[in-house]
């Protein structure tokens, strides 16, 4: 009978707990047994867990969040960490670890495979969908749904007052929400962290639909996009253990200068965490749920060092260090076509 760990790292989002309750079920129905890891790398590095029985999991397929805890622990920032991270695997006598998480979380699990603690399997998880080797990650599907749904409500106030709203969504380095929301949604203009903001150019597209009689317009813009001419506008220069600065204000800074340079009255809306939380859309909850599975069937095969993909409709699995190795960013014929209806 092996003994499964399972840690989820980074940034919360839907369909963790699916992945969770996968693991569980899975290794159940083989005969092992899972050790939940609480609170990612930082359970592992304090020796930190709880039991995961069958119990543990039944009920959470449809909340958000994780039952585990997360955080954005990087044992390589801390000597002596690493040490810990192994000595807590002996300690636990574990046979193999799940580690669900995004580039980060994985990023270290890759390390770690290379570093004396080769049987990990890793997850891909991320409302930002920016990891490389999977055509989605968990997470994002809902994220997009959250946030098509609050730009559907902000069209109907924008509409009545003949404003312009600016709506700023989540992603660091990619764009993915923001187009995907922004075109669902109806997007006016949509602003990504791939193409830098040309001001001059945003204005006299909402100029020009203002001419057409639209007196109102939605601008979807990602939290890590960027003026041409300026940098990226940060809340706090703190960096966070894996390097990254807290971002936030782009949308700000863009209502100000719209207003400024087209003289239409502008709001902007921050959406925040809004899109990380909350109950998972069904295709998180069955991305989640076979991802899990996956994972389990990889440790039962001994096939350490890999992480579960999507490919088309099919789950495969890709070696670890190739899904970390560069940011999945936008695609940019879905720009060309989110551009036929800007203005
Ligand atoms: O990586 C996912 C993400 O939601 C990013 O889109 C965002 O920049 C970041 O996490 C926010 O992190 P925190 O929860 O630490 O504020």
């Amino acid at each position: 009978m092996a003994r499964i760990g399972v840690l989820t790292g980074g940034g919360d989002c839907p369909g963790l707990n699916p992945v969770i309750r996968a693991v569980v079920r899975r290794s159940h129905m083989a005969g092992h047994t899972v050790i939940g890891i609480k609170n990612g790398w930082k359970g592992m590095v304090e020796n930190d867990t709880m039991p995961l029985g069958l119990d543990a999991v039944s009920g959470i397929l449809p909340k958000g969040g994780t039952i585990l805890g997360t955080s954005r622990t990087n044992p390589y920032k801390k000597e002596g960490d690493v040490e810990k991270v192994k000595d807590s695997f002996k300690k636990m006598e574990l046979d193999a670890l799940v580690a669900v998480g995004g580039q980060d979380t994985l990023g270290v699990a890759a390390k770690l495979t290379k570093d004396g603690l080769p049987h990990i399997v890793g997850v891909p998880k991320t409302i930002d969908n920016d990891l490389s080797s999977t055509d989605y990650t968990f997470g994002f599907d809902t994220a997009v749904n959250v946030a098509m749904e609050c730009i559907d409500r902000l069209h109907t106030t924008a509409e009545s007052h003949h404003r312009i709203i600016v709506a700023e969504v989540m992603g660091r380095h990619a764009g993915w929400i923001a187009l995907e929301a922004g075109i669902a949604g109806g997007a006016d203009v949509i602003l990504i962290p791939e193409i830098p903001i040309d001001i001059e150019e945003v204005c006299s597209i909402l100029k020009k639909r203002h001419g057409r009689g639209k007196l109102f317009s939605i601008v979807v813009v990602a939290e890590g996009a960027q003026f041409k001419e300026g940098g990226m506008v940060l809340q706090e220069q703190k960096l966070d253990s894996f390097g990254h600065v807290r971002l936030g204000g782009i949308g700000d800074a863009l209502g100000a200068e719209i207003e400024k340079r087209t003289g239409f009255e502008t709001r902007v809306s921050v959406l925040g965490h809004i899109q990380r939380g909350g109950s998972p859309t069904a295709f998180d909850r069955v991305l989640g749920t076979r991802f899990g599975v996956k994972a389990v069937e990889l440790v039962l095969n001994k096939k350490f060092g890999r992480m579960v993909a999507l490919s088309g409709i099919k789950i495969i699995d890709v070696p670890l260090e190739d899904a970390v190795k560069a940011l999945k960013t936008a695609d940019m014929e879905l720009y060309d076509i989110a551009k036929v209806f800007f203005g």
